[in-house]
């Protein structure tokens, strides 16, 4: 079992957000110290980067959008793709003129790519107005390592590996007021041969079944409607602990709080998702309809290639049951096309089971090296062009099957929550519990509340609807 140590323990013992505070009310430009803060990457990085919120919150800053007006301008990274590295390198050069202009602001990056040693090198070497990196398991420090950040006058880099520990009571400053991000483990065990992830991330730990349980209810009593729990593979949730517990008891759990709420949860790796899993969500009040299960490819070699244990027949299997019990259910995924070697007789298969289960709506990437993966040593005699037709050609399948699923919905009463204003006057912008997104005339009061609406039209994937 991961150790559990509180926040407040670990930094009390020199009260570096006290001390922060105080030397940021005299370096702030303005009133009050202001702090922008930029985030890539997947839904960890965005609950990664609310709890760095809340502890600048408690430092008695304040958030703008604008990098220009900031004392301190952070980039929460994300490394799983060459894409959002290069836009991470593009963005932060950009910055060098604010620091010319105010030699006072603090220029910081954090998150995935900051735990790979080439990244850290690089930044050094080419980026020496970055005063302040850190990586994910550091971020229990960040009033510290802020604090060294603008007294020492030193660049303070830390990215040291600490994935043993789980840290409670981190402060929260959550973006949304009905939506929000529970994560329930931290750390990834699956070593997919494409992936950076357990890299970044270290070692799988899972958070207290009571801790999660009573910040699910606090959120809850706090007026939260929609919660997604997170994780890299939430179906391996408990492994570690002596006393073994699986997700579905803690969905199960959760399910049993009072209230008018939904609960999602990301990401379910194939490989253990279980039929008590789907039973669990058939047979709850809450838990929305909507399972997102990657299977990254329908051919049973590249799944192989790729280290996903599990093949095409059991992916189908659990799927199939899936829709038999989940009324409803909405499937979405993810797909990586072009992995090292992949022919394009085994891009088919990915084509057909896309063709044969019918998802709701797909997340899709072409295979993008990672240094230090067993995947980038692997030979990829396909050219990134063969690649991105296969790409298009996948696209285009989806999209018809998309607006199929849409069609489908038409002259049916939902139960949305509506998110907030549409860019059209007098619409609102809801999401079914399939998470899809549906659009309607309506009063802006009923933003973050539940309403139930007929659907009257779809665009593609869009749905139009009218209040009933
Ligand atoms: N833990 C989740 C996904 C994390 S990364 C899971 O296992 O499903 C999100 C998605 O990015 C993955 O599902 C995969 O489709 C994609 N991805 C990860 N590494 C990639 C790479 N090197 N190239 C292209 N896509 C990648
Ligand atoms: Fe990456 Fe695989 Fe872990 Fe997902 S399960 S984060 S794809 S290694
Ligand atoms: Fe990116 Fe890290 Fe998430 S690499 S996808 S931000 S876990």
């Amino acid at each position: 079992m991961a150790n559990n140590i509180t926040y407040k323990d670990f930094n009390d013992e020199k009260n570096y957000t006290a001390m922060a505070s105080e030397v940021m009310a005299i370096r702030a430009r303005g009133d009050v110290p202001l702090a922008c803060i930029r985030t890539y990457g997947c839904q960890q990085n965005v609950a990664d980067s609310e709890k760095i919120k809340g502890m600048l919150s408690d430092m008695g800053f304040d958030f703008t959008e604008k990098a220009e007006d900031a004392d301190f301008i952070l980039f929460n990274t994300c490394a799983v793709r060459e894409h959002a590295e290069d836009r991470v390198f593009g963005n932060v050069g950009a910055l060098k003129n604010i620091k010319r202009k105010h030699p006072s602001v603090l220029i910081g990056l954090c998150g995935c790519m900051m735990e790979q040693q080439h990244v850290t090198d690089r930044l050094y070497k080419s980026f020496p107005f970055v005063g302040l990196v850190f990586g994910t398991h550091s971020l229990h420090r960040f009033p510290e390592l802020f604090y060294n950040a603008v007294t020492v006058g030193k660049r303070v880099y830390e990215t040291g590996v600490d994935d043993k520990t789980v840290y409670e009571g981190i402060p929260t400053r959550r973006d949304g007021t009905f939506k929000g991000w529970l994560p329930i483990m931290y750390g990834c065990n699956n070593f997919c041969t494409y992936c950076i992830v357990p890299y970044t991330r270290g070692r799988e730990r899972s958070r207290k079944f009571e801790d999660v349980v009573n910040e699910a209810r606090d959120m809850i009593r706090a007026g939260y409607k929609d919660i997604t729990l997170l994780g890299q593979n939430v179906n391996s949730y408990g492994k570690n602990f002596e006393e073994k517990v699986t997700f579905a008891q803690l969905l199960e759990e959760i399910d049993k709080i009072e209230g008018d709420y939904w609960i999602r949860f990301m990401t379910s790796h194939p490989k253990d998702c279980s039929k008590e899993l789907i039973d669990v969500i058939a047979n709850s009040k809450h838990i929305s309809s909507h399972l997102h299960l990657p299977f990254q490819s329908g051919n049973d070699r590249v799944l192989k290639a790729m280290n996903r244990s599990y093949n095409r027949e059991k992916y189908l299997d659990i799927v199939n049951y899936a829709k038999e019990k989940i009324p409803d259910l909405s499937l979405t995924s993810d797909i990586i096309v072009g992995f090292p070697g992949e022919t394009y007789d085994e891009f088919l298969d990915t084509l057909s089971l896309v063709k044969e289960v019918g998802f709701s709506s797909l997340f899709t990437f072409i295979y993008s090296p990672r240094e230090g993966t067993p995947a980038a040593k692997m030979d990829d005699p396909y050219s990134h062009e063969e690649k991105t037709k296969w790409f298009a050609e996948l696209l285009k399948t989806q999209e018809e099957i998309s607006a199929k699923h849409c069609a489908a919905m038409v002259d049916k009463v939902y139960k949305v929550l509506v998110d907030g204003k549409s860019d059209k006057d007098g619409i609102l912008t809801a999401r079914t519990s399939g998470n899809i997104i549906v659009e309607f005339p309506g009063d802006e009061s009923l933003v973050g509340q539940f309403a139930n609406v007929k659907i009257t039209k779809a665009r593609h994937w869009i749905l139009n609807g009218e209040l009933v």
